[in-house]
């Protein structure tokens, strides 16, 4: 199955809306997939039972974001899960700030999804060290 075979991916804020979505997409692409979520485990376990519905592997993190100590508690929940493995090959930190774009609108989850597939994907091999702003063009209506 898929590019990313082999592969394990983390995505902040994988249980719900942008971040489920970029959760499904790499699973689909093959990757074991780190659903992370804060609060709500219940989402996080519908959307691993989805991904793995489709024939994807996935499992749940839950660690709260934002707060002292949040990056370390997520790693170590992370490091805490039997499926965990030695190493996360994509990490996408999904849980973050919203933008509006010169489209006068946000962006859809799988726009979002379909440009972190390809970042994760061979395809992006000779990308390095950049900041790819997946905003529908936010600096320019800023401009
Ligand atoms: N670039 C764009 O065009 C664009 C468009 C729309 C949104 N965004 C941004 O993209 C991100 C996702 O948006 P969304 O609409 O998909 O959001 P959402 O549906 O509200 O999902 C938020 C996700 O983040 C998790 N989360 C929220 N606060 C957290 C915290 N403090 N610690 C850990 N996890 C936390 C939630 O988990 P729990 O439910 O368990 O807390 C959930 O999984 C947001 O940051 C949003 O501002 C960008």
């Amino acid at each position: 199955m898929g590019v990313l075979k082999g592969k394990t991916a983390l995505v902040t804020g994988g249980s719900r809306g942008i971040g489920r979505a970029v959760a499904e997409r790499l699973a689909r692409d093959g990757a074991l997939v780190a659903v992370a979520y804060g609060h709500n485990e219940a989402a996080a376990k519908e959307t691993v039972g989805a991904i793995e519905a489709a024939g994807g592997r996935a499992f749940a993190v839950g660690a709260e974001l934002g707060v002292p100590g949040g990056a370390e508690a997520l790693w170590a929940a992370y490091a805490a899960h039997p499926l965990a493995t030695e190493g996360v090959d994509v990490l996408v930190n999904n849980a973050g700030a919203a933008s509006r774009s010169v489209f006068g609108r946000l962006g859809t989850p799988q726009e979002v999804a379909d440009v972190v597939a390809f970042l994760a994907s061979p395809d992006s091999r000779w990308v390095t060290g950049q900041h790819l702003a997946v905003t529908g063009g936010l600096q320019l209506s800023l401009l």
